[in-house]
């Protein structure tokens, strides 16, 4: 199955669709059964891998690099910094640490995690020596609402690839704002905790439209998210069998009717609503 994908900055393309490693890393005695989760995913057809240096500390990272051994190529590796990494100096060597943890020599995608107390301008100035290194080939923000992402693109000079936030049916303030401005502005939106961290997974009212598909719930909200333009999906599980199921939502098409009783089961957004933050 093919997964879509949009355009970054550089020109190189980002699967709509992904593997999270959050909560990996964090204990060396389950690094096997989360380096062959990983794998399995890529063997699946997952091809966009999403990472941070603040999971597991560096340990999340790290199983990414044993999955990825020998198997480096046609993959889309996201890793991001904290944001008391993101002055010039700091950035450089935060993500040097990041390419020796992942053992590879370029983050496809580098993203400042949240916003902290550096200037935006000190991180742009950071993320475009990275890039002019060659040891970034794009880079982005994550948890930016829309005044900040608006003031953060008056200074980017159009290079920022996405923004990273929280988006999924139990939680869809971004489609008030965020999510058109973006689309807007052609900046793929990355969503994460699709399953809003394991509840949308045993929801009932997904249940019965997943029923209508022979689905699963976990398949209706990740299809749900994967029929909006310009929004990329990255379900984290370390369970084999899950990510199978996950990956399956691929061939779930959500029919008018379908997204109708989303609606009303999900209302969406009629109002401005603060940014959704783990
Ligand atoms: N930028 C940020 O600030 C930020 C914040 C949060 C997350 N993220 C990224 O987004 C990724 C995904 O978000 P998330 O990890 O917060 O939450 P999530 O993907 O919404 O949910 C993960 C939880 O759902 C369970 N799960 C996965 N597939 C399932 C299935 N088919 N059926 C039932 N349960 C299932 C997982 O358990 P098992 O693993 O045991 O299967 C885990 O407990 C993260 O891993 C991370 O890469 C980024």
């Amino acid at each position: 199955m093919t997964i879509p994908s949009v355009e970054l900055p550089s020109g190189a393309r980002m699967p709509t669709f992904g593997i999270g490693t959050w909560r990996m890393g964090e204990d060396r005695r389950r690094r096997k059964d989360e380096t062959d989760a990983i794998r399995h995913g890529i063997d699946l057809g997952f091809t966009l891998i999403d990472t941070a240096e603040m999971y597991g500390e560096g340990g999340a990272e790290e199983a990414i690099a044993d999955a990825i051994a020998g198997r480096r190529d046609g993959l889309t590796i996201v890793s991001k910094i904290y944001p008391h990494n993101a002055s010039r100096r700091g950035a450089v060597t935060a993500c040097e640490r990041s390419l020796k943890r992942l053992r590879i020599d370029r983050i496809d995608l580098y993203l400042l995690h949240w916003i902290g107390g550096e200037p935006f301008e000190e991180t742009i100035a950071a993320f475009e020596t990275l890039r002019d290194q060659g040891k970034i080939a794009d880079w982005g923000v994550s948890n930016f609402d829309r005044d900040d992402l608006q003031s953060w693109h008056q200074k980017d000079g159009g290079r920022c690839g996405t923004n990273q936030v929280m988006f999924n049916l139990a939680r869809r303030g971004v489609e008030f704002d965020l999510l058109p401005w973006m689309q807007q502005h052609k900046m793929p939106l990355m969503a994460y905790s699709p399953f809003d961290r394991g509840p949308l997974a045993r929801d009932r009212d997904l249940k019965a439209i997943a029923d209508r598909h022979g689905a699963t719930p976990a398949q209706v909200a990740l299809a749900w998210l994967l029929q909006l333009p310009g929004v990329v999906a990255i379900p984290k599980s370390v369970d084999k069998v899950r990510l199978s199921e996950n990956f399956g939502a691929l061939k779930v098409k959500l029919s008018d009717a379908d997204l109708a009783d989303l609606d009303r089961a999900f209302p969406p957004p009629r109002r401005k609503q603060s940014l959704s933050i783990v």
